[in-house]
C-alpha cells in the first residue's frame, strides 16, 4: 500500500536537480571558511532575507540556539510566545546550555502577541530582575497553524523591543511561506528584526540545513556558538549545494502548497466530526480539532495509518496536516477520502 505522508513539509525529498548539484558540488573545509559551495549558499541566503551575512547550520533548532547564545549573556531572559517552537520543541536549549531563562507571553490564534504584553514582559533595570536579553518572534507560526505576521505587525512588535533596547530574533523557519502569502519580498518582513533563522529543509525541500542571518559582526560571533555546539562541518558543500537549488528553484512554487492546503481545509471543514478555524489556514499547514468524541486521537491516527495516510498530532485533540512538494492533487483528494472513511467507520482496505 502506498502511503500519503502529510505529517510535515520536513518529509520532502531532494529534487533531481538537487541530487545532481550535490554530486557536482565543489567542496573544501568549511570550518576554515574554504568550502566554496557553502560560501555561495551563505551569500545567496543573506541576500534573499536582506541581511549582511549568513551562516549555514545543520538544523533550524541549531540556528535558533546559536542566535540565543550570541544575543544573550548567561542569566539574560528571553521573551517568546507561549506557543512558539523555541518554547515547545527545542529542548529548552537556551536555558539548558546558555543559562537563559525563558519568559512567555500569550500567542493569539494567529501567532501574534499583544504589543502591551511584550512591553510588560521586558524587565525594567532593577537589581534582582533578570535582564531581558532578547525577544523572539515566529513567522509563519507552526502551532498556530502556519499563520502569518504581516509587515506592519513585524514592524510594530520589533519596535516595542527596540524602544526598550532589546534585540529581536525571528524564527522564520517558514518565512518564505509568509512572504508568498503576503506576496511580498522576504526582506520586507525581515527588515525590522535583527536576526532571522530560516529552514531550507521544509517547504523548500532541501535534505538538510537552515540558515542564520544578520549583521556581519553578529554572524562572526555566531560561528563560535555553532562551533561550540558541534555544528561546524567540513565538506558541507555536498549538502549546501541542495540548499542553493532550494533557494533558486523551490521558492516560486510555494503558492501551490498554499492552494492545496486551502482546498484540503475547505473539504475537511465539511466533514461532520472535524472542526477547523478556516481563518488560520493561510499557508501550507492545516490544523483541525477532532470533535467526534467516538474517537481518541491516537486511535484515529492509527486508523488513518492503517488506510495509508499519515498526519501528526499537536496534543489534545488537535491534529495537523501539511501540504508539500511531491504530492499531486489526487493524493490530497485521497487523503480527504481516507479521513471521511475513517470517520464513517469504513474498515481499512474497503475503500
Ligand atoms: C517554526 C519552527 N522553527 C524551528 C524548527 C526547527 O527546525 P529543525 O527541525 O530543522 O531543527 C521547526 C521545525 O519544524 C519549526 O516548525
Amino acid at each position: 500500500m502506498s502511503v500519503i505522508d502529510l505529517r510535515s513539509d520536513t518529509v520532502t525529498h531532494p529534487t533531481p536537480a538537487m541530487r545532481e548539484a550535490m554530486a557536482r558540488a565543489e567542496v573544501g573545509d568549511d570550518q576554515s571558511g574554504e568550502d566554496p559551495t557553502v560560501n555561495r549558499l551563505e551569500e545567496l541566503a543573506a541576500s534573499k532575507v536582506g541581511k549582511e551575512a549568513a551562516m549555514y547550520v545543520p538544523s533550524g533548532i541549531m540556528g535558533n540556539l546559536c542566535a540565543l547564545l550570541t544575543h544573550c549573556g548567561r542569566g539574560d531572559e528571553v521573551v517568546m510566545g507561549d506557543q512558539s517552537h523555541i518554547f515547545w520543541y527545542e529542548s529548552g536549549g537556551g536555558s539548558a546550555l546558555g543559562g537563559l531563562p525563558y519568559r512567555t507571553v500569550r500567542n493569539n490564534r494567529y501567532g501574534g502577541v499583544d504589543l502591551d504584553e511584550i512591553d510588560a514582559a521586558i524587565r525594567p533595570e532593577r537589581s534582582g530582575f533578570p535582564p531581558t536579553g532578547l525577544v523572539c518572534l515566529e513567522n509563519t507560526h507552526n502551532r498556530c497553524g502556519g499563520t502569518v505576521l504581516d509587515r506592519e505587525q513585524m514592524r510594530a512588535l520589533s519596535a516595542v523591543a527596540h524602544d526598550r533596547g532589546v534585540p529581536v530574533h525571528l524564527d522564520g523557519a517558514r518565512i518564505f511561506n509568509a512572504a508568498a502569502y503576503l506576496n511580498l519580498p522576504v526582506p520586507e518582513l525581515t527588515a525590522p528584526v535583527d536576526t532571522v533563522q530560516f529552514c531550507l529543509s521544509k517547504g523548500l525541500s532541501a535534505p538538510v540545513g537552515s540558515v542564520l542571518a544578520g549583521p556581519a559582526p553578529f554572524i562572526h560571533e555566531a560561528r563560535k556558538a555553532r562551533k561550540m555546539l558541534g555544528g561546524a562541518m567540513r565538506q558541507a558543500g555536498v549538502i549546501a549545494a541542495a540548499g542553493i537549488v532550494a533557494l533558486e528553484q523551490m521558492v516560486d512554487r510555494i503558492p501551490e502548497d498554499h492552494r492545496a492546503a486551502r482546498t484540503l481545509a475547505q473539504r475537511l471543514s465539511e466533514l461532520p466530526g472535524i472542526e477547523i478555524d478556516l481563518e488560520t489556514v493561510q499557508t501550507n499547514i492545516v490544523v483541525f480539532e477532532l470533535a467526534d468524541e467516538r474517537f481518541e486521537p491516537e486511535q484515529f491516527l492509527s486508523a488513518l495509518a492503517d488506510n495509508g495516510l499519515r498526519i501528526s498530532s499537536f496534543g489534545a485533540r488537535r491534529l495537523r496536516l501539511v501540504a508539500r512538494h511531491g504530492l499531486q492533487t489526487e493524493e490530497y483528494d485521497q487523503a480527504v477520502e481516507i479521513i471521511e472513511g475513517v470517520l464513517n467507520g469504513v474498515p481499512a482496505g474497503a475503500r
